[in-house]
């Protein structure tokens, strides 16, 4: 999460229990460019499991950053934002406009994997209402071979307050690829239920900002 999730925040919530943590989006092209605030944003310190979560679609900032990047102890892969709604974002067809960009997607993923490194997605359920009943994520879903998917159940459209839908998730899970719940998860009945879905993981935001210890409360066998 911007702003929040830094290397203290994700060691902190480490120790609480998180099997995985993420940095902070940050955007490919300023990578490439080399913006030192930027690679400070994606820099993992300790041994704290971490992806790095990247924004981005031209496959030419990836050659260019993933040349000269150095994995260190705790970066467990990258993860590709295909969720942010930020108008900025939609407008350059990156963010949750990506949702719709299976061809590009998958040939970002094949470029890190070609780089030896694992790459998950974080995805919205589409641009809007239309989107999602047509399905656009299943089929993002379908498609890529990612090491695992963050479905943040609500469209881009929406706001915080609306309700994540989770009755998306059994049609996630059928597709028999690793699906993570994200979206107003706060109880261990709600990761019970998840669990009994198929879920593989739950992704845990904005409860865990002011209370980073709802890792150790909700963790299930
Ligand atoms: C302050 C803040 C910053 C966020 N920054 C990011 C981000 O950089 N990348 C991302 O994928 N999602 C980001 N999100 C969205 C969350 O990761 C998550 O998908 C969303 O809040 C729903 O999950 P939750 O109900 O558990 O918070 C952010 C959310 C908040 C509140």
């Amino acid at each position: 999460m911007e702003d929040v999730t830094n290397s203290a925040f994700r060691t902190l919530c480490y120790k609480q229990g998180a099997d995985l943590t993420f940095t902070e989006m940050v955007r490919v092209t300023n990578l490439a460019k080399g913006k030192k605030g930027e690679l400070e944003k994606i820099e993992i310190p300790d041994s704290t499991p971490a992806e790095i979560q990247l924004a981005g679609s031209k496959i030419s900032d990836y050659e260019k950053f993933l040349a000269n990047f150095k994995p260190s102890n705790g970066f467990r892969g990258f993860n590709l934002n295909l969720g942010c709604p930020s108008p900025d974002l939609i407008r350059q067809g990156i963010g949750a406009a990506m949702i719709k960009r299976v061809t590009r997607v998958n040939e970002i993923v094949k470029v890190i994997n070609r780089h030896g490194f694992e790459c998950s997605l974080k995805l919205r359920l589409g641009l809007n209402n239309y989107e999602k009943e047509k399905g656009t994520y299943l089929n993002m879903i379908k498609n890529i071979d990612a090491s695992f998917f963050a479905v943040h159940a609500r469209t881009a459209k929406q706001n915080s307050d609306d309700p994540a839908d989770f009755s998306v998730y059994a049609k996630c899970v059928d597709t028999g690829k690793q699906i993570v719940a994200n979206g107003d998860i706060r109880t261990q009945k709600q990761i019970l239920e998840l669990k009994q879905i198929g879920l593989f993981g739950a992704m845990i935001g904005r409860a865990a900002i002011h209370h980073p210890e709802i890792f150790k409360e909700l963790k299930i066998d």
